[in-house]
C-alpha cells in the first residue's frame, strides 16, 4: 500500500483524494492517511501531492517508517474523505517545514 508521511502535516492539500479511484483516504484535523487494506497501489496519488508526502511502502524513507503504522491506525479511527477540500490555511507556510511530527493532531 501507499503511505502518507510527515510532509502532509499542517498542509492537507487533498489533491490526492481527487485522483484516488477507490476513495481510501481518511481525514484527521491536520493530516490524511491511506487505509492499507483498501489502497490498490495504483500510484495515482503520489505525483499530485504538492508536499511529496506519499510513498509506496517499499520506498518510505527510513526516518518516516513509523508512518506505515500511523496510516493503518488512523484509517480505523478517522472518517473517510472522498472529495477534495481546500488546503489548510497555513498550508503554504508549512509546506517546506521539516520535523513536523510533533504537530500531528491525533
Ligand atoms: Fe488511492 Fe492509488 Fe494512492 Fe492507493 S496508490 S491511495 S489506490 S490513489
Ligand atoms: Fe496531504 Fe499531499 Fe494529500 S499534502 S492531503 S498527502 S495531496
Amino acid at each position: 500500500a501507499y503511505v502518507v508521511a510527515e510532509p502532509c502535516i499542517k498542509c492537507k492539500y487533498t489533491d490526492c483524494v481527487d485522483v484516488c479511484p477507490v476513495n481510501c483516504f481518511y481525514e484527521g484535523a491536520n493530516f490524511l492517511v491511506i487505509h492499507p487494506d483498501e489502497c490498490i497501489d495504483c500510484g495515482a496519488c503520489e505525483p499530485v501531492c504538492p508536499t511529496k508526502a506519499i510513498f509506496p511502502e517499499s520506498e518510505l524513507p527510513d526516518k518516516w517508517k513509523e508512518y506505515k503504522a500511523l496510516n493503518a491506525d488512523f484509517a480505523l479511527k478517522w472518517p473517510n474523505l472522498a472529495t477534495k477540500l481546500a488546503e489548510l490555511p497555513e498550508a503554504d507556510e508549512y509546506k517546506e517545514q521539516k520535523d513536523k511530527r510533533a504537530l500531528l493532531d491525533p
